[in-house]
């Protein structure tokens, strides 16, 4: 799949014919149609104008174009919030937000759910067999905007969600723990959103609201959805999710959707962007899985978002695309196909920009991508297999970052980070998974931090290890239940016999400080942001800190568990030491990198039964030779590789069918 968002109703007809000739010329097969087109649809409530939809859908598919059809309801017209201003969505101080942007709506909204079943009911009517329909897509980037409303509205919803979930008020009480600061409750109607207070909400309270808050945004999915596929069984639906967005808990949403999709905007800036990116790739392909995915938004250049909005450098868009490729996606996108002339996004790149695309770099690189993808079929429905996985739970990131913790810097995003840098720059493939996942066929596990932690994934974690498999956790782990409770009776209580050590105390570090670590095979290292004072029950110190008051106690420790391996890792390692304490467990659990490439490519496999396709992708901006062992095809030009050094020009890309 190769395209973009299209936005034809920004334009006069007259261009459509022009937009469809150079998407011909450009190799695009789909467009996302009319994500932002409510308004236009339905101009007035009931009132329905299909004019315009019908005929670019007809033109769209003469010219041999298919369609992800948008069910055009993430940005509500102006007349359904001015008769009814009780959808529009509310902060948590109090401030409603107005029409005039997008995504004005209150999640829990009867007005607003009401108003986007009947819209997709009609739209599912009109092109549910459309030739052209190849794909639904639902809202646009849930959450984005406003990923929870705090109005009388949803005060309501969430109390009827927390009845669900506590059988009495008593329940909830204790749920809450809230015979801390007086705040039993004595009925139902005195539970509120956790609305601005004057010091820290209840945290066991704010958890809730965030699940609370994913599922109502899912229900608004639901009803879209529920209509699809009751009139359009056969059409798979997807909606496209943001990287590693905090408020949507995306295990429970890919669970709903055929199609798992994502937008990613790399900052050209920042010097860690392919790393990031691919873990984006690993993440939602996980999701699905293992299941071939679609890149659904990327920019062609700049974003409009960002204070300064760099330029992504000659190349580095089609080496982006194909590292989307390389970790499972069977599509790229952008946002957009033809750069808007008018409104917020007019300085955002797009495909076809606003001069003639014959002057632009951008649309000639765009134009070689989709011709090079139209000889990569083999590629499509291939799978990324790996032997590490890497546990995040969404619960456990909203309660990690709840304030007043021991140190506001331990932080989800950055644990993560910081264990897959050292796969990425390994080479090595990580697929993610929640704690109570299958981990049958992993010979690693690695825990970031699993703050909260429930029963069944505590167990699972330690079978895991129990029945020989290796696992790497750091601070801060198994410490809460799921009611943003302390697991009480030592730390962290789920996985101390795992681990075999004890947490007796948390000494988190000052900005800026930091601990030496000394580590048994001689090597020196240096850990901030935590430290704690540990006690081994059983497990050896493999590093101890040095310079602080816990000089000489343990720091990373390992321990035989079961049949298993359990390291433990008590403070924020820097990165060489971090990488060296990877290398050593993916060695303990016999993990082998992908490739041996040098340092700035990336070299991942897709695999199909036996046959297998290499991708090599040269992140630096200079030329490298590249070792390749065995000889094979560059799917990208046709040409034959042999074994011995590829050379990939400066971010240059090789897409190689192994074995000729
Ligand atoms: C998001 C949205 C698009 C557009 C882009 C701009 O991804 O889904 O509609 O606003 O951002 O980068």
């Amino acid at each position: 799949m190769y395209g973009g968002d299209y936005n034809p109703d920004q334009w006069p007809e007259r261009v459509w014919i022009e937009d469809i000739r150079l998407m011909q010329e450009a190799g695009v097969n789909l467009v996302s149609l009319g994500i932002f087109s409510w308004s236009r649809i339905e101009p007035t409530e009931g009132n329905f104008d299909f004019v315009w939809l019908d005929r670019i859908m007809d033109m769209l598919h003469e010219g041999g174009i298919a369609v992800d059809l948008a069910t055009a309801s993430a940005s509500p017209p102006p007349w359904l919030s001015t008769a009814h201003p009780e959808m529009l969505p509310v902060l948590a101080d109090g401030v409603k937000l107005w029409h005039g942007g997008r995504q004005h709506y209150c999640p829990s909204s009867p007005v607003y759910r009401d108003a986007t079943k009947r819209l997709v009911e009609e739209m599912a009517g009109r092109y549910g067999s459309h030739p052209a329909l190849a794909m639904w897509h639902v809202g646009n980037e849930f959450g984005c905007h406003v990923p929870a409303c705090y109005c009388d509205v949803s005060a309501e919803a969430f109390r009827a969600w927390l009845r669900e979930r506590y059988a009495s008020i008593e329940d909830l009480n204790r749920g809450w723990g809230t015979d801390f600061w007086s705040q039993r409750y004595s009925a139902w109607d005195e539970v509120l959103p956790p609305r601005r207070t004057p010091t820290w909400a209840n945290p066991s309270q704010q958890l809730d609201f965030m699940r609370f808050s994913s599922d109502e945004l899912l229900e608004c999915y639901e009803v879209e959805h529920r209509v699809l596929k009751e009139k359009t069984p056969d059409i798979p639906v997807t909606t496209n999710f943001m990287r590693t967005f905090k408020p949507l808990d995306y295990w429970k949403w890919a669970a709903r959707e055929d199609v798992a999709s994502i937008d990613v905007y790399q900052d050209p800036s920042d010097p860690e962007e392919g790393m990031k990116s691919a873990m984006s790739g690993d993440l939602v392909r996980s999701l699905k899985g293992g299941l071939p995915w679609v890149l659904m938004e990327q920019t062609t250049s700049r974003v409009n978002w960002r204070p300064v909005n760099v330029a992504k450098a000659p190349g580095q868009m089609r080496l982006w695309s194909y590292q989307a490729l390389a970790r499972g996606a069977d599509g790229v996108l952008f946002f957009q196909w033809r750069q808007s002339g008018a409104g917020a996004e007019k300085f955002h790149s797009a495909l076809v920009p606003h001069g003639p695309v014959e002057f632009s770099p951008v649309w000639r690189e765009a134009k070689q991508l989709g011709q090079e993808l139209k000889r990569l079929d083999q590629v499509c429905g291939s799978r990324v297999r790996a032997q590490v996985a890497i546990v995040l739970d969404w619960e456990s990131w909203w309660a990690l970052e709840l304030p007043s913790k021991p140190s506001a810097r331990v932080t989800q995003t950055d644990a993560l980070e910081d264990y897959y840098r050292p796969l990425f720059d390994a080479n090595i493939v990580a697929d993610f998974v929640r704690p109570d996942s299958d981990l049958a066929g992993y010979r690693l596990v690695l825990v970031p931090n699993l703050y909260l932690v429930d029963d069944a994934g505590a167990v699972n974690l330690n079978n895991f290890v129990s029945a020989g498999g290796t696992l790497v956790m750091s601070y801060f782990s198994g410490i809460a239940d799921p009611f943003e409770h302390i697991r009480l009776g030592g730390h962290p209580a789920p996985f101390r016999r795992m681990l075999g050590l004890r947490v007796v105390d948390w000494l988190p570090l000052a900005d800026g400080a930091s601990t030496e670590l000394d580590f048994s095979d001689g090597t020196q290292g240096r850990g901030d942001r935590w430290s704690e004072l540990i006690q081994l029950e059983g497990a050896q110190a493999i590093a101890t800190f040095k310079g602080t008051a816990l000089s000489g106690r343990p720091a990373i420790t390992k321990h035989d568990f079961g049949s298993g391996l359990a390291m433990y890792i008590g403070t924020r390692l820097d990165q060489l030491a971090m990488a060296r304490l990877i290398r050593r467990a993916c060695a303990d659990a016999s993990v082998e990198p992908d490739i041996d490439v040098p340092a700035g490519v990336e070299g991942v496999r897709r695999h199909a039964g036996r046959r297998s396709i290499l991708f090599l992708l040269n992140h630096r901006d200079v030329s490298v030779d590249v070792p390749l062992l065995e000889a094979g095809v560059n799917l990208i030009d046709g040409s034959q590789v042999h074994a011995g050094l590829v050379r990939l020009g400066p971010y240059g890309a090789a897409v190689i069918r192994e074995g000729w």
